[in-house]
C-alpha cells in the first residue's frame, strides 16, 4: 500500500521524537563538525534589517534559531516543529542561551503555517524539507509568510554531481550515518532513514526549479563538500 501524507507526517514526528536527545551530537558528526558553520552562513544570507525577524521552521533542536538570534542582537526569531521532543531540548538551550525574550517556539505542521501573510522578513530550513509530506505546499508557506523583497532559503544534504564523488559519498554515507546513530543515539534504523531520505530526495537543482515554481526570485545554489550540503536561496517577489 501507498504511503499517505499523514502516515509519512507520523512516522517522522515518532522518529525525531525518538532521536531527539543524541540529535545534536549525531549531527556535528555527521557533518564533521562544520554544521555551526553552515547555520551561520545562513542567517547571513537572509541578510535581515535590525529589529527584523526570521521564521526557521523544521527547527528541531533550535541551532538555526540560535545563529540567527546570535547574528543580530535586534532580531526576533520564531522556531516552528512538530516534534515535542525535539522543541523541548531547543527550549532549555534557548533559556541556557539567555535568549528567551529574542526566540519563541510554536509546536505545529510546516505544511500550515500558523501566521499572517508577510509575517517575517525571512524564512529559513535546515535539513528539513525532505522530511515534510508535501514539498511544494510548505514551499508556499514558507513563501506566503515572507515578506516582499525577503529570503527563503533551505539548507540540506544534496547531491554531489562528479561521479566519482558521488560515488564515494553515498558509498560511505550508507555505512556512516547509521553507524553514528547506533553509537550515538543507539538507534541505528532512524539513521538509516537520514540517510536514505538524502539519497531519495531530489537533488540541489531540482529543488532550485521548485523554488522558483512558487514565485520566488533571483535563485541561487551554493554548494558545500562537492554538493553533499547544498544551499538554495530565493527572494519573495516585491
Ligand atoms: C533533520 S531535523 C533538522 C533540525 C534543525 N533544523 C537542524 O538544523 O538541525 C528535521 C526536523 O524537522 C521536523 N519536521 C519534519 N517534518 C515536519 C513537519 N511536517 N512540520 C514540522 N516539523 C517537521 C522534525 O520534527 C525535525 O525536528
Amino acid at each position: 500500500m501507498d504511503e499517505t501524507p499523514d502516515d509519512k507526517a507520523s512516522m517522522v514526528r515518532l522518529l525525531f521524537n525518538d532521536i531527539a536527545e543524541g540529535y545534536d551530537k549525531a549531527n556535528s558528526l555527521m557533518s564533521l563538525g562544520r554544521d555551526r558553520r553552515w547555520r551561520e552562513l545562513v542567517a547571513r544570507r537572509c541578510a535581515l534589517p535590525p529589529g527584523g525577524s526570521a521564521l526557521d521552521i523544521c527547527c528541531g533542536t533550535g541551532e538555526l534559531c540560535l545563529s540567527l538570534a546570535h547574528s543580530d542582537s535586534s532580531i526576533k526569531v520564531t522556531g516552528l516543529d512538530f516534534s515535542g521532543e525535539m522543541l523541548s531540548l531547543a527550549r532549555e538551550k534557548i533559556a541556557a542561551a539567555d535568549l528567551s525574550h529574542r526566540i519563541s517556539l510554536v509546536e505545529a505542521d510546516a505544511t500550515h503555517l500558523p501566521f499572517a501573510d508577510a509575517s517575517f522578513d525571512a524564512s529559513t530550513v535546515g535539513w528539513g524539507l525532505r522530511n515534510v509530506p508535501d514539498l511544494d505546499a510548505t514551499l508556499k508557506e514558507m513563501a506566503r509568510v515572507t515578506k516582499a523583497g525577503g529570503k527563503v532559503i533551505s539548507i540540506d544534504m544534496g547531491h554531489p554531481r562528479f561521479p566519482p564523488i558521488a560515488w564515494a559519498y553515498w558509498t560511505i554515507s550508507r555505512s556512516f550515518v547509521p553507524a553514528v546513530g547506533r553509537a550515538v543515539a543507539g538507534n541505528e534504523p532512524a539513521y538509516r532513514y537520514l540517510h536514505e531520505s538524502a539519497k531519495a530526495f531530489i537533488d540541489q537543482r531540482e529543488l532550485a526549479r521548485r523554488f522558483a515554481l512558487t514565485g520566488l526570485q533571483k535563485v541561487t545554489i551554493k554548494n558545500f563538500l562537492g554538493g553533499a550540503v547544498a544551499l538554495v536561496e530565493g527572494t519573495k517577489a516585491g
